[in-house]
């Protein structure tokens, strides 16, 4: 087993912009994540937070420079074999929850497990449920997303997140939405996953104090992580 989760090197992703310009949304940045650690990616609205993490969740191949998943260069195999990454080894909280409104709570929370085709029917709700446990929100299983609040709803998302018992929980700004309490009780639930499960941790945030509570701290500016 690979102590260094993910090495990136060199990653670098343009988009066009106005006229002949092309912007550099993520300019050359190179990190280490460390198996069973915590890191958080702080620094203002446009820095590139959200396009970065999308390369090192293998949301994005749009990108030049080297990305090693557990000792395996992301580009050097398969579409279908990183999409076995993804799914399987990844765990991904978007910005904005990104539940789907005609599924219940439950049967969000199952959908990873279908995409990987992981597990019969009745086993995927098994597991749901059991994750949803673990967020507290096992009550609500049979309710729609929208009757929950936003809290509720980024709580969902991290079960979602956890069913396929990735190595790797990527989440973005999984606080930036909630109150204090609200959002110090979704950060103990993401401790206590690092802490008690060795998962890995990769968040976004804008708040310096919660920022804190992770291992490492990593700043972006302008594309580029600079140090904090
Ligand atoms: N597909 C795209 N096409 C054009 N521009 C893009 C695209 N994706 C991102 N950008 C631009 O790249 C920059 C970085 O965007 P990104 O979403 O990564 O920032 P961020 O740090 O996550 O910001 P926020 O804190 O507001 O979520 C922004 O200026 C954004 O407008
Ligand atoms: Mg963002």
């Amino acid at each position: 087993m690979n102590d260094m989760l993910i090495s990136a090197r060199h990653l670098t992703a343009h988009v066009a912009s106005t006229g002949k310009h092309t912007l550099r949304i993520v300019n050359d940045v190179s990190l280490d994540i460390q198996r069973g650690e915590s890191y958080a990616i702080v620094g203002k609205s446009g820095s590139g937070k959200t396009s970065l993490i999308s390369i090192l969740g293998l949301l994005n191949a749009r990108y030049s420079g080297d990305l090693m998943f557990d000792g395996k260069n992301m580009r050097s195999i398969p579409d279908r074999e990183r999409a076995v990454v993804r799914s399987t080894r990844i765990g991904f909280v978007f910005q904005n929850y990104s539940l789907i409104p005609q599924l219940n709570v439950w049967q969000n929370v199952a959908l990873p497990m279908q995409y990987a085709r992981k597990g019969s029917s009745s086993r995927r709700k098994h597991r749901a449920l059991d994750c949803l446990r673990q967020v507290g929100l096992d009550a609500r299983a049979a309710d729609r997303p929208r009757t929950l609040s936003g809290g509720e709803q980024q709580r969902v998302a991290i079960a979602r997140a956890m069913v396929c018992a990735p190595d790797l929980l990527i989440c973005d700004e999984p606080t930036g939405a909630l109150d204090k309490d609200t959002g110090d009780a979704v950060m103990e639930l993401l401790m206590r996953l690092v802490r008690t499960e060795g998962r890995t941790l990769v968040m976004v945030t804008h708040d310096t104090d919660i920022a804190k509570l992770c291992q490492h701290q990593l700043r972006m500016d302008r594309g580029m992580i600079t140090p904090c």
